[in-house]
């Protein structure tokens, strides 16, 4: 079954005809599904897969960094509704998955860069010697080692897999994965999620993040640094300066993180490590914003 390229495309409508092919070729209970593709398929697939009779084993393949290093681990699948992302959806484990780093070599640089901010939101949140490994990796990792970049993605895996499995629901634990993600969102959704890649978004947010905790002593000024110097080689990323700070404030607030009504944060208290900070006040988030406007002239 082939399902058309594009996130728009995770959709009620596909999962409609996927089921309705499932149906053509005979599928019963018995069938495996395997998922080859990136995480639109892996959602979309795993979905179709945890619903389709009451449920089928399913496989994944992920082909681009961000399916390898994210949306593969945790059993989240589900699909978009016109009002809003991933509004849909369970928790369904797949029996395996298989992972081959070759598949990168295809994929638009772009595409990759967008992975990276991912596994560098990973070493920030626990593991400092990824996060060394990204510092030394050549800029916007062009031409890293295939064995420098099949550690990455096992650290990356690592990572988000312990914190997973401990807390495979998301109450507590599994918040901590959103680190970069508040200010991320609200980036992608002022600007109705065309700007810039989820990647490119939760590395601003990073940044944002990382600016909140050294403001608030939570942070060294030698990590901050590392922090955003570390983001900015993964560069360069579509302007924030132009934006509507209230706009994005609004944004954050709409987050489904947020809780009565303080603008919840996890924050880096230093390389490896970080904190969930209940009650970020708005003028914070301003200054952030104002602060990662400032670093765009930074970036090559
Ligand atoms: N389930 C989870 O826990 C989880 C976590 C993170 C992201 N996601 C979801 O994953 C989706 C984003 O995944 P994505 O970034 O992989 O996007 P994607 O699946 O849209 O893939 C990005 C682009 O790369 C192309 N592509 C895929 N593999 C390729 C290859 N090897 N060579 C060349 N081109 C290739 C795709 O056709 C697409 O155009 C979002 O829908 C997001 O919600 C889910
Ligand atoms: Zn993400």
């Amino acid at each position: 079954v082939l399902i058309p390229d594009g996130e728009r495309h995770k959709s009620q409508k596909t999962l409609d005809d996927v089921y309705g092919a499932f149906v053509d070729m005979g599928l019963g209970r018995d069938a495996v599904v395997v998922a080859f593709g990136g995480g639109v398929v892996g959602d979309l697939a795993g979905y179709a897969a945890a619903t389709y009779m009451r449920g089928l084993m399913w496989v994944q393949v992920p082909t681009t960094l961000v399916a390898m290093v994210d949306s593969s681990v945790g059993g989240k699948v589900g699909i978009n509704h016109p009002k809003a992302k991933n509004l849909v959806g369970t928790f369904h484990q797949p029996k395996a998955v298989v992972t081959d780093p070759s598949f990168l070599q295809t994929l638009p640089a772009r595409e990759l860069q967008s992975g990276a901010y991912e596994v560098l939101k990973c070493a920030v949140m626990a593991d400092r010697a990824l996060f060394e490994a990204l510092r030394e990796a050549p800029e916007r990792l062009a031409g890293w080692e295939r064995v420098d970049v099949e550690n990455a993605i096992a650290s990356a895996c690592r990572v988000k897999a312990e914190i997973v499995e401990k807390d495979e629901r998301e109450d507590g634990l599994r918040r901590v994965l959103n680190l970069g993600h508040t200010l991320g969102h609200a980036l992608e959704a002022v600007t109705g999620y065309r700007r810039f890649t989820h990647g490119e978004a939760v590395g601003w947010g990073l940044i944002g993040a990382a600016w909140i905790a050294r403001h608030r002593g939570l942070l060294g000024e030698g990590a901050y640094d590392a922090i955003a110097s570390a983001v900015d080689r993964l560069g360069p990323r579509p302007r924030v300066s132009d934006l509507d700070t209230e706009h994005v404030l609004r944004a954050v607030r709409r987050d489904k993180k947020v809780r009565q009504g303080k603008l919840a944060f996890v924050l880096p208290t230093r390389i490896g490590r970080v904190v969930v900070e209940p009650s970020v006040q708005p003028a914070e988030v301003r200054r952030a914003l104002r602060v990662m406007a400032g670093r765009e002239a930074l970036q090559a």
